[in-house]
């Protein structure tokens, strides 16, 4: 590359870097506009923060990593920095901490932003790890796109009148077989060249399956309905002992949000009661009940193996492709993201997002529960920090896959890894089942 080459890489990298922070900004304001003050500093749920913590929040991770780190320059509000430290205080205890108002909040996250962007400008973009390709300022834009789906979640626990709108998803469409049976063998899993992919996701490795076949879909609403109808919840059959135990003690019926009247199921979405929609993948369903429907449908979880060897492996070429559709980035025709439509898609909405095997909406739509736990892949190196992900490294917490359509797609690549306790669902989790290949079955 020569200089001029070199210094227009360098501009393009800043422009893009500047607008995905600008996206991500516009994001945090409609959702916490969205509401009035009263509604920012309240507590919607013992699950969440106030959304003003949120708002704070953000400011001040992207003040300690891109003010202070990469700019070197002087802290905004260094006197804050304990009130917004996450691992310091519980969610349901952040409402009683004496946290900047919202006009304070609003303040504050502005002042921080000037000074990003001036960073911004002035920086290399190179000479150290953290600058690599924009990585700091990439993964302060996917931890601002995740709060932001966080603070979805919290106005979908919030109880009024409806305060946000988007157009319905796409019309679904056919999907082919019900199943699709993925070759056995090894396959590239994880990345060590994805620009901003976090250190969870990294390093680049083989891994290997059996043959398997996996849902062409997530699971619908109807299809989850009948494990209802047919007494799955009050089956110990279907359960773990875990969750058997807890689908007990929580007195778990059905999907969170869902309310029979009558002989029908209605779900409450975003402050609107509609009948729930029959061909859309179900959605706040923790792990213990993925799993009994798993069971009672014959069938289990896929393993975060086999649903990343679905989602990227190609049997065409043997690589491993960035989304399932293809290595280019996310259109509205891929998939349900964004916070584009407020609810997931019926099956089929998104033929061009399928993947080479034919198996649709891996991404967006709804985070899809593994089997698996959360782990450090075979050769996993903490990367900037260790309370990003290697703290909560174990069997406490289970791997979800693919993103939802409150997820943006900064953050929704076909390696990035989202974990939660098994008895969650406040999150837009739903799921799709695999089972193993019969013998001789292999494609
Ligand atoms: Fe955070």
């Amino acid at each position: 590359m020569t200089g001029i080459d070199h210094d227009t890489a360098v501009e393009d990298l800043r422009d893009h870097l500047a607008a995905q922070l600008t996206r991500a900004r516009r994001r945090s304001t409609a959702l916490t506009g969205a509401v009035d003050d009263h509604d920012l500093v309240r507590q919607h749920s013992e699950l969440m923060s106030p959304l003003v913590w949120d708002l704070a929040h953000i400011g001040n991770q992207e003040e300690l990593w891109l003010v202070r780190d990469v700019g070197g320059r002087e802290p905004v509000r260094q006197d804050i920095d304990e009130l917004y430290d996450a691992f310091k205080h519980a969610r349901a205890a952040r409402p009683e901490l004496p946290l900047l108002g919202p006009a304070e909040a609003r303040g504050y996250v502005g002042e921080v932003r000037d000074k990003v962007l001036d960073v911004l400008a002035a920086s290399p973009l190179e000479g150290r790890r953290l600058l690599d390709r924009g990585f700091a300022f990439g993964m302060i834009v996917q931890h601002e796109q995740q709060h932001d789906e966080t603070m979805l979640a919290t106005h979908q626990l919030r109880v009024g009148p409806p305060v946000l709108d988007a157009p319905p998803p796409p019309r679904g469409g056919p999907v082919g077989p019900a199943e699709v049976l993925v070759p056995a063998g090894p396959f590239t899993m994880g990345t060590s060249t994805e620009a901003w992919a976090l250190d969870n996701e990294r390093p680049a490795h083989r891994a290997s399956t059996g043959a398997f076949h996996i849902d062409t879909t997530p699971v619908t609403n109807a299809a989850y309905a009948e494990f209802i109808a047919d007494g799955g919840y009050r089956d110990p059959r279907w359960w773990s002992e875990a969750g058997w135990a807890h689908v007990r003690a929580a007195s778990l019926v059905a999907p969170r949000f869902w309310a029979r009247e009558g002989d029908r199921w209605f779900r409450t979405a975003f402050g609107v009661t509609a009948p729930v929609v029959p061909d859309q993948p179900v959605v706040h369903v923790c792990y213990h009940e993925a799993e009994a429907y798993a069971k009672w449908a014959g069938k289990r979880l896929p393993t975060e193996v086999e649903w990343e060897k679905a989602a990227r492996f190609d049997p065409a070429t043997g690589r491993s492709r960035r989304y399932p559709w293809g290595d280019e980035e996310p259109t509205g025709l891929h998939a349900n993201l964004g916070q584009r439509h407020l609810s997931p898609a019926p099956v089929g909405a998104y033929p061009a997002g399928a993947s080479p095997l034919g198996v649709h909406q891996l991404i967006g739509d709804v985070w899809e529960w593994t089997s698996s736990d959360f782990r450090g892949y075979v050769g996993f190196e903490v990367f900037p920090y260790a309370e990003y992900s290697q703290v909560f490294f174990g069997p406490d917490y289970k791997v979800l896959r693919g993103g939802s359509f409150g997820t943006d797609e900064a953050v929704a690549r076909s390696t990035f890894r989202n974990w939660d306790y098994p008895i969650r669902r406040q999150i837009f989790a739903g799921f799709r089942c695999a089972r193993d290949a019969e013998p001789g079955e292999s494609a």
